[in-house]
């Protein structure tokens, strides 16, 4: 369910209608329901109350800080990936103790921000970067709490690029070599590991992978604790699906229920990871109808929103519904391509939608575009970032302004020579 609902055939986010926030920002735009954030929020959190999972809300799935905001003003902590999403988050007012850094490449200078900032957690991926990690918090007289990423070589069955937890996919470390690696850091002054953590992918649409991957998990925090290791604490990741197209993804309580069956008994603090889950459909795209082309085989209707703005389609072949603004009901509909400017064959925002008769400057929306959308967009084509919108209640705001010409402009610099 979200806030995204049509009034006498006028599209609104909450109490604010789509067109108002059109004719005052311009097109195209991302628009995010506070409703629809909260509502996601706690639905996660309640269900996983059941097993006092504490939430650290992954960040790159849409970093604007008033999102970051939204969330941990409902108790959210961050996952993070970099040291830019870590200034973000706190920033936002995410306190750096309920921070976890994620990411299977961390820099020296990004640990040493990291545990001068007081993150709570590292999720280590590899010896080498344990070995660093430790090196760089006794240059800084700082211990850095750490659980170690495993890769349990379970099949996400998702998308090639968004699965991450096979054995040939770069992350974590073989779950097999986790005995080894908690016994290197016991002897680590500038290292306290504390456990393990998992995330086998992105959009899972059924939970047998999850109830595979925490299966492992359990097993190897029983064969650790049998070699004398202390293990207070699992980070079982993000990778909740949600609906996109008809899919029909896992419910929380669901999800909730396959993490007490494998991994509840075990005396653990619980840490979960969702991004997509959150934010996915708390946001939508709106964007305007430049043309309308028909050729001999399709027609196209060229808008203003492209591939630069909105990745999704072009590199998942991910299928967003798309939908006219102002709905018009007494006209025929006919299949059309959705189609941006952007030099590229590519440059598809939807196929095969349904569409009535379009003219200029029409608006048509996106829907489930709040994860994964602003935060993969370029300014590709020299294409201006466009902007993110928030609704609550009957008022909105504007999260990202479009950065002018001049911006976008003044970003190079012209050597000397020239
Ligand atoms: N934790 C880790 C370590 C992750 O790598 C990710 C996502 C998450 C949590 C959050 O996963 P979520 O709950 O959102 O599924 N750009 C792609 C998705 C990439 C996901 C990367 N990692 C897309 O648009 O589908």
């Amino acid at each position: 369910m979200n806030h995204f609902q049509y009034r006498d055939g006028r599209l609104f986010a909450e109490d604010v209608a789509i067109a108002e926030i059109a004719a005052a920002v311009g097109t195209p735009f991302y628009c995010y329901s506070t409703a629809t954030l909260t509502r996601h929020y706690e639905a996660m959190a309640s269900a996983l109350a059941r097993v006092q999972g504490r939430i650290c809300y992954a960040v790159k799935a849409n970093s604007n800080q008033a999102v970051i905001r939204t969330l941990a003003n409902l108790g959210a902590g961050a996952d993070v990936v970099s040291e830019g999403e870590a200034r973000r988050a706190i920033a936002a007012g995410v306190p750096a103790s309920d921070i976890v850094f994620s990411g299977v490449g961390k820099t020296r200078a990004e640990m040493r921000f990291a545990i001068n900032a007081g993150i709570g957690q590292f999720n280590v991926e590899s010896v080498g970067e344990l070995d660093v990690l430790n090196q760089v918090a006794i240059e800084l007289n700082q211990t850095a709490t750490v659980v170690f990423r495993v890769n349990p070589d379970v099949d996400a069955q998702t998308h090639e690029k968004i699965s991450t937890g096979r054995k040939e996919d770069k992350f974590g470390v073989d779950i097999d070599l986790a005995p080894e690696l908690f016994q290197r850091a016991t002897s680590m002054t500038g290292i306290d590991p504390v456990g393990l953590a998992v995330h086998i992918g992105s959009q899972l649409t059924t939970l047998d992978p999850f109830r595979e991957a925490f299966t492992r998990v359990a097993g190897m925090v029983e064969t650790l604790r049998a070699a004398g290791h202390i293990v207070t604490r699992l980070d079982l990741g993000g990778g909740l699906g949600i609906v996109y197209d008809g899919e029909v993804p896992p419910e929380p309580d669901d999800y909730a229920a396959v993490v007490a069956e494998t991994v509840g008994d075990l005396g653990v603090e619980l840490t979960f990871e969702p991004g997509r889950v959150l934010v996915g459909n708390a946001g939508i795209l709106v964007t305007s109808v430049i043309q309308v082309k028909e050729t001999a085989t399709k027609r196209f209707v060229v808008v203003d929103a492209a591939m630069n703005d909105f990745i999704r389609p072009t590199l998942y072949d991910a299928v967003h519904a798309a939908a006219p603004v102002n709905e018009n009901p007494g006209s025929d509909t006919q299949t059309a391509e959705i189609v941006g400017p952007v030099c590229e064959t590519g440059d598809i925002l939807a196929s095969d939608v349904q569409l009535p008769a379009l003219t200029e400057n029409d608006l048509l929306y996106l829907k489930s575009a709040g994860a994964y959308g602003a935060v993969m967009a370029s300014s590709y084509n020299s294409r201006q970032l466009i902007p993110e919108i928030m609704v609550n209640h009957a008022e909105f705001s504007i999260i990202r302004p479009r950065p002018s010409f001049d911006a976008l402009l003044s970003l190079d610099h012209m050597p000397n020579w020239l």
